[in-house]
């Protein structure tokens, strides 16, 4: 299970230090509410723009599908296009917490992988 309460705790701190400068966005999407890793707050803040993360939390995929959904935002939904540094730091803060949550071939560790766990 992954631990709500945790999360919650998290959610509700940072929400009373934050709130004010998300006031007036639509939706706000508290990074603290994700998986903890380089690029989480750049990720969530650019993602969250638009729409709330969850919706990008809720996929699992590579690298490089990940890539190609952005190339989709862009050209489907108008998102801005990042700049190759930007990317780098998205791409790689999706890729590392929201990986295939069925790795191919199954040598992987399949089924829902604890994002809180160490990795390596
Ligand atoms: C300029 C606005 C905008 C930004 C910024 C944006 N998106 Fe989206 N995104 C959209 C719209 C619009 C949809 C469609 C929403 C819907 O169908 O309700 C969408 C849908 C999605 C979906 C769901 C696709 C599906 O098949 O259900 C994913 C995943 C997604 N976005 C990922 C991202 C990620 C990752 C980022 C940050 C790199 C991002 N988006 C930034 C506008 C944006």
């Amino acid at each position: 299970m992954r631990p709500t309460w945790l999360a919650g705790a998290l959610l509700l701190g940072a929400a009373l230090v934050v709130a004010p400068a998300f006031a007036q966005t639509v939706a706000p999407s508290d990074p603290a509410d994700y998986p903890d890793a380089p690029g989480r707050e750049e990720a969530v803040v650019f993602c969250g723009a638009c729409h709330s993360f969850r919706i990008v939390a809720q996929q699992g995929m590579t690298r490089a599908q990940w890539d190609e959904s952005l190339k989709w935002m862009v050209q489907r939904h108008n998102m801005p296009e990042l700049d190759k540094e930007d990317l780098d730091v998205i791409l790689a803060y999706l890729e590392k917490a929201f990986p295939p949550k069925a790795p191919a071939g199954g040598s992987g560790r399949p089924g829902w992988n604890n994002p809180f766990a160490p990795q390596r």
